[in-house]
């Protein structure tokens, strides 16, 4: 690992969830004290700085420890979060939320039934009209871009090189975790279902969801072949 791809890791992390959360907000264009659900909010990163800038923040996530995490991160920032340990399988609100966020490839998890229910899940959650943004990988800009990447564990920083293969739609990232403190690698595979657009439109379509636009990263580049991202912004029908 050269220093130089250490500092671009830096830059990665500072960009990070700051401009994650400025895109949020901007394209959610959401009034203070409107509702926003965080769909697998992991350990709180943008469920945190969207309840200090006024927001009525719902954080749901499968994993315990990561939740743990995130109620402690926000007592400390001193928000309100309502945090709910659940299976995004299981979701059972009602036309609660102003908007639905899924970030950092938080979906494809499951077998395409159970996805695309998720979906409907999500669409009975949302108030009449309200906004889903989900924020998905470009499967087929990862498959030509193997690249090292920057993450954030709860438990430390570590750097992540990852090899994708693609076949039928199921994205197998080879993943590997390198502890920058005590050098100890970890290796394990990563499988997703990886949605192309046409398929995310069609299961929007099918759960009342309409696209409304797409994006190719946080900066608010345009969706296309050459973006890391494949960021949907939909509206719930009615
Ligand atoms: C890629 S992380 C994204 C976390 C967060 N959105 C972020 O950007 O930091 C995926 C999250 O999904 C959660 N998760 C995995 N399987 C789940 C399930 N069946 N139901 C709910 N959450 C789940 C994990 O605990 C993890 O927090």
């Amino acid at each position: 690992m050269t220093h130089e791809i250490l500092g671009d890791f830096k830059a990665y992390s500072l960009a990070g969830t700051d401009q994650e959360v400025r895109f949020i907000t901007s394209v959610l264009n959401l009034k203070s004290g409107e509702s926003i659900l965080d769909l697998y909010c992991g350990y709180g990163r943008h469920a945190i700085e969207l309840a200090k800038q006024g927001f009525a923040v719902t954080g749901l996530d499968a994993t315990q420890d990561f939740l743990d995490i995130a109620a402690q991160k926000a007592q400390k920032a001193m928000v309100n979060i309502t945090f709910q340990q659940q299976d995004m399988r299981e979701l059972n609100y009602n036309q609660q939320f102003e908007a639905v966020i899924n970030m950092f490839a938080a979906f494809g998890y499951f077998t395409d039934d159970e996805n695309a229910n998720i979906i409907k899940l999500i669409s009975t959650a949302l108030k009449p009209r309200g906004l889903f943004l989900i924020d998905l990988l470009n499967r087929d800009w990862m498959v030509r871009n193997n690249l090292n990447r920057y993450w954030r564990h709860p438990s430390g920083e570590y750097v992540l090189s990852y090899k994708v293969q693609l076949e039928n739609g199921i994205a197998t990232m080879k993943r590997q975790l390198i502890n920058q403190v005590t050098g100890t690698k970890i290796q394990y595979d990563f499988v997703l279902r990886a949605y192309s657009l046409p398929e995310m439109a069609n299961i929007f379509s099918n759960s009342g969801l309409s696209i409304i636009e797409t994006y190719g990263g946080f900066d608010g580049r345009p969706y296309s072949a050459e973006t890391p991202r494949m960021i949907i912004l939909a509206k719930k029908d009615t």
